[in-house]
């Protein structure tokens, strides 16, 4: 096993806490043991002391008048034998009497020879010890009086063993007192810490998980923690915000940027994109193989940060020869003419691209999220796919992974199920999901049959982004409503299931500067080019379009505001020429395959109406165009025209900008465009608003120069700091952040 469980972690932490507590204080307590025990010696010896004072004093007063008689008497034996029975008390060891001059003449039995009748002078009060070969004793000299005359004095001996054994005994059981009392506070201690050391890991990983954030349904917090709490949690946010902050001012989004951040913030980390849709798709031509780049703004937004990171990128294999040109693994090294990342290709039968791709991906949840009037349709057998589908891409996942922590990045409508299948395969990986579509309010998408599982599947994510704040308080509201969890407005997080997810807004962006920058040919001469290849006049205005054909793109509206503006503006009859790049998108779906009939008609219907000779206001390209074809229709057109209904983000809009180094040319942008949110100097309009669409196109046409160049240089400004690596580094930052802080819950020994 790699790394330790939580149960051996712990259990190590105790004994670490353990030993670093209980034995300072075992050495401590034995320490206080021996400065006190010499203490209580020398007090016990001066109780002692002054017990045998008084008890000689005590003897002595009493031997006063019978040995006052018998001295009167001169009865020498009787004198010995009452100096005899008086030493007959346990603790007085020898008496002796001294006469006036200092001689002794009568004593007990055993009275020392050596003391006499001049024992130590006691100079203070422990010193009428004196210690003899039989031992310690107290000696004391008490004066004789007789009728009230100075007789001699009586010199009393007591013996002090009991002293030694007394303070041994003392000494013993200060030891042990002090010994059971290390063992108890020894133990309360561990007790009071392992209890409160759970609390406070409790507490911190409510913090590193955000669970302090939420508050409905939250454990409370151990009290200890909870003055605290709303202080951690602001300075983690007030960090997060100033280190955004710094980076937005400091860094410039690049691909060497970005390298250094991986390099930095995920050091050895191996990125992983799942999507539907392939960078390269191999194509059977007529002359060969040929390798076309898919119009798909998710592919425009990926691939550059792929050839940053030098990942892998699983998607499906659709392509006519996608077969012939992979290895024995389904690898592919891409971009085909200089290689810097692998593409790894899914093969799917036909029935699983029916029911995963065009039945629930794209007739069911694309109208559902992009709520342009037309319906979705939902069918069990779709799901099912759809199910199996998501699985299949899992387990492709966890067949490349190198390690089992991968960044993840997960790309999506396709793949609402990844995430949590993920979560269960590789439980340490960062998944990143990104939502490339609207998010609906709760109401819309409340009519999925499935959407319970696809949100609980979104949820197995570790970060999901959303282009917008507004698509990401729609989800957070709908998950509210369906799902029983945690949801945190304030941090935009939520707990399900011992996941937390953090939803956030990634607006996403193009590669800056653009890939064609310094061999794309002049302004003029796409100009020229392009009028020329369509046989427009050579000062003729150009409006131009370009999209999918897609009903949520709002091509109709864009061609009946073309038509409108021909109507309000005769005199631009011949003057103005309106150029429509729809690649064919699809198109085995009904409602694409009528949306393409409705355009060609439409489009034939206004050139009949305004056609004269060789002028045709309407010229519709149904075809695949490479992005280098299309730059060169950005770098021609006077105004480009974005009329989705509704649209994640739209980098069409983007793509223009970043191709008008001239700063001329005007944007026409639709209001239901995430990009509506950051380009404000557009012109924006509402889509189903045909007259002020008409409108916007004639002030486009009628700006003047200097106007055109300040709303230009603006929205330059805006795209090359927020380009395609800002998106995918705020992304990888935060993912780096999350990371950190469990692997920090792993070393305090938390789960994370
Ligand atoms: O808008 C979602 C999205 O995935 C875009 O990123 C892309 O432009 C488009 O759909 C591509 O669709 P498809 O892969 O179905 O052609």
């Amino acid at each position: 096993m790699l790394f330790p469980t939580g149960a051996k972690i712990r259990s190590s932490r105790s004994l670490r806490l353990t030993l670093r507590f209980v034995l300072p204080l075992v050495a401590a307590l034995t320490l206080l043991a021996y400065l006190v025990v010499p203490l209580v010696d020398r007090l016990n010896l001066r109780w002692s002391v002054r017990d045998m004072d008084i008890r000689s004093q005590f003897i002595a007063g009493t031997l006063q008048e019978p040995l006052g008689e018998l001295l009167e008497q001169g009865h020498k034996m009787k004198i010995n034998t009452l100096l005899a029975r008086a030493t007959q008390d346990e603790r007085l060891f020898a008496l002796g009497y001294c006469d006036g001059r200092g001689r002794l003449l009568y004593s007990s039995p055993v009275f020392p020879a050596q003391l006499g009748c001049s024992p130590p002078k006691p100079s203070d009060s422990e010193s009428p010890l004196v210690q003899l070969p039989q031992g310690l004793v107290h000696v004391a000299v008490r004066p004789v009086i007789v009728a009230d005359v100075p007789r001699g004095s009586l010199v009393l001996v007591h013996d002090m063993s009991f002293v030694q054994h007394r303070s041994a005994d003392t000494r013993k059981y200060i030891v042990l007192l002090f010994a059971v009392l290390g063992l108890v506070i020894s133990f309360i201690t561990v007790l009071v810490a392992h209890l409160s050391w759970r609390g406070w890991m409790n507490g911190v990983r409510a913090l590193l998980r955000g669970e302090g954030l939420v508050r409905p349904f939250a454990k409370p917090v151990d009290s200890e923690l909870q003055p605290l709490m709303g202080d951690l949690r602001s300075l983690l946010r007030s960090i997060d915000a100033e280190k955004r902050m710094a980076d937005d001012t400091t860094v410039a989004w690049t691909p060497d940027a970005l390298r250094t951040l991986l390099y930095e913030q995920l050091a050895g980390e191996q990125i992983m994109v799942v999507s539907n849709r392939e960078p390269y798709i191999h194509m059977q031509g007529a002359q060969g193989i040929d390798i076309l780049r898919p119009a798909s703004g998710l592919v425009t937004a990926v691939e550059p940060v792929m050839r940053a990171c030098s990942g892998i990128w699983i998607a499906h294999g659709g392509g006519t020869a996608d077969r012939e040109a992979v290895d024995r693994k389904d690898h592919v090294r891409v971009p085909p003419d200089s290689p810097e990342y692998t593409l790894r290709r899914i093969w799917l039968s036909a029935e699983e691209e029916q029911g995963y791709y065009y039945g629930l991906a794209n007739e069911g949840l694309w109208p559902l999220c992009h709520i342009a009037h037309v319906r979705p349709v939902f069918r069990t057998e779709d799901w099912e796919h759809y199910v199996t589908v998501n699985a299949r891409f899992a387990d492709a996942v966890v067949k490349e992974a190198q390690r089992d922590d991968p960044v993840v990045l997960v790309q999506d409508y396709h793949f609402a199920l990844l995430p949590l299948m993920l979560r269960k395969l590789l439980p340490r990986a960062t998944i990143i999901t990104f939502w490339h579509i609207p998010w609906p309010n709760p109401e819309s998408f409340g009519i999925c049959p499935w959407r319970d599982e696809l949100l609980r599947g979104m949820l197995g994510s570790t970060i999901l982004g959303f282009h917008t704040p507004f698509h990401c308080k729609n989800f957070l509201e709908t998950v509210e409503r369906y799902l029983e969890t945690r949801v945190d407005h304030a941090s935009s997080t939520i707990f399900r299931g011992g996941n937390l997810t953090l939803v956030e807004a990634y607006p996403i962006s193009i590669q800056w500067p653009p890939p064609w920058q310094d061999s794309q040919p002049s302004v003029q001469q796409c100009r020229a080019d392009i009028r020329r290849s369509l046989n427009i006049a050579p000062d003729g205005f150009v409006g131009l379009g370009v999209d999918r054909l897609d009903y949520t793109k709002g091509i109709l509206e864009r061609l009946r505001a073309v038509e409108q503006l021909l109507v309000n503006h005769p005199e631009l009859l011949g003057r103005f020429s309106f150029i429509q790049i729809a690649a064919p998108s699809r198109s085995v779906l009904e409602e694409y395959h009528s949306l393409e009939s409705r355009v060609r008609a439409l489009a034939a219907e206004i050139n009949l109406r305004f056609g004269r000779g060789t002028y045709q206001p309407v010229h519709l390209r149904v075809s695949h165009h490479e992005p280098r074809d299309v730059n060169r229709y950005y770098r021609a057109a006077d105004v480009c025209v974005v009329t989705s209904l509704h649209d994640g983000m739209n980098l069409v809009a983007k793509e223009f900008i970043a191709a008008r180094d001239d700063e001329r040319g005007v944007l026409v942008l639709s209001r239901f465009t995430g990009a509506a949110h950051e380009l404000y100097e557009a012109l924006i309009v509402n889509p189903y608003h045909i007259e002020q669409t008409a409108d916007a196109l004639y002030t486009a046409l009628t700006m003047p120069a200097f106007e055109q160049r300040e709303r230009m240089r603006s929205m330059r400004d805006l795209v090359r700091s927020f380009n395609v690596y800002r998106w995918a580094g705020r992304m990888l930052l935060d993912a780096a952040r999350i990371r950190q802080r469990e692997k920090l819950a792993v070393r305090i020994g938390v789960q994370p």
